[in-house]
C-alpha cells in the first residue's frame, strides 16, 4: 500500500527529499520555518495512516530551511507521527519511514517529547539519543524473512551526533546525551516502572521513535535523534503528569529547538 502513498506524493513534489525530519509532540511548529514548502495533509494521501494525537498536525512539508546564510538539503518534514498505541499496528507506525526511503531519503532526523529519568535533567533539556532500550519488544521487522545481511545493529550515527554536538556548542545551546526507553503507552508509566528503567540505564522515556529508527536503519538510512525533555518522569518529580504539560514545555523550548535543528540541518 506504500506504493499508493508514494505515487500521490511524487505527483505533488518537484525535488526528491534527501533528509526526513520527524517532529515530535508539540514540536511541529518548526515546519513554519521552511521556505515556501509544498504542504500535503496526510489525510489527502492514499493509504496513509492518520495521527490522532493533539500536538500532531498530520502534515508533510517538502522544502528547505536556511540558517546563518546557509541552506539545508531538500527536506521532508513530518508534522506529527503515528504512535503504536493509536493503531496497534507496527507497520502503520513505520509507513512514513518506508515512504521516505522509497522517495530516496538517506538520512532520518527524528525528534520526540520524552519524560526525563536522569536526575541531572530538567524539563526543557534537549537530549541527543545515544542508544535505546526497547521495553515493548515490538519490532517492525518481525515476521519478515530477513537475510543475514539485514540483521541490523548500531542505530544512531556517531559522526552525525558528533557534528550535532559541535553545532550545539557553537550556538551555546546546552544539550544532554542519553538512552531513550520506548514504552507502548498510551498511559504514562508508574513510579515503579520508572525506577526499573533508571536501574536499566535509561535517561528518558517515551512512546515513539524506536520503531521508526529500526525501520530507517533497515532501509539503509543514517539516523540522528533528539528528545525534548518535556517533564520529569513519574516518581522522579512529585507532580502528576499530563499531555498538556508535555506540549506546554515543548512550546517553551521551541526557540532553542528550532535554532538547533536548523543549524544542524544546514551542515548535513
Ligand atoms: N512518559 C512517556 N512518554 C512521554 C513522557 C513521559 O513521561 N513525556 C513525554 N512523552
Amino acid at each position: 500500500m506504500q506504493s499508493e502513498s508514494i505515487k500521490y506524493i511524487k505527483s505533488k513534489i518537484s525535488a526528491p527529499p534527501q533528509i526526513a525530519l520527524v517532529l515530535g509532540s508539540g514540536l511541529g511548529d518548526f515546519g513554519s520555518h521552511l521556505h515556501k514548502p509544498v504542504v500535503i495533509p496526510t489525510k489527502e494521501i492514499p493509504a496513509y495512516p492518520l495521527s490522532t494525537v493533539p500536538g500532531h498536525a498530520g502534515r508533510i512539508l517538502f522544502g528547505k530551511i536556511s540558517f546563518d546564510g546557509k541552506e539545508s538539503p531538500e527536506l521532508m518534514v513530518f508534522q506529527g507521527r503515528i504512535h503504536f498505541y493509536e493503531c496497534d499496528d507496527i507497520q502503520k507506525v513505520i509507513h512514513p519511514i518506508t515512504v521516505a526511503a522509497s522517495l530516496g531519503v538517506k538520512t532520518l532526523f527524528v525528534t520526540n517529547a520524552a519524560g526525563g529519568i536522569n536526575r541531572r535533567f530538567v524539563p526543557g533539556d534537549l537530549m541527543f539519543i545515544r542508544d535505546f532500550i526497547n521495553l515493548t519488544y515490538v519490532n517492525p521487522l518481525l515476521g519478515r524473512s530477513i537475510k543475514a545481511s539485514e540483521r541490523i545493529s548500531g542505530y544512531f550515527d556517531e559522526r552525525m551526533a558528533g557534528n550535532a554536538f559541535a553545532v550545539a556548542r557553537s550556538l551555546k545551546i546546552p544539550v544532554q546525551e542519553g538512552v531513550y526507553c520506548w514504552t507502548k503507552g498510551p498511559s504514562y508509566e508508574t513510579s515503579s516502572e520508572i525506577s526499573m528503567m533508571e536501574k536499566l540505564g535509561a535517561d528518558a522515556v517515551g512512546m515513539s521513535t524506536v520503531p521508526e529508527v529500526i525501520a530507517a536503519v533497515h532501509a539503509g538510512m543514517k539516523v540522528l535523534g533528539i528528545s525534548c525533555i518535556t517533564n520529569m518522569a513519574t516518581g522522579i518529580s512529585g507532580t502528576k503528569l499530563s499531555h498538556a504539560e508535555v506540549t506546554d514545555t515543548a512550546n517553551l523550548v521551541k526557540k532553542n529547538f528550532t535554532r538547533l535543528v536548523s543549524a544542524i540541518l544546514v551542515t548535513m
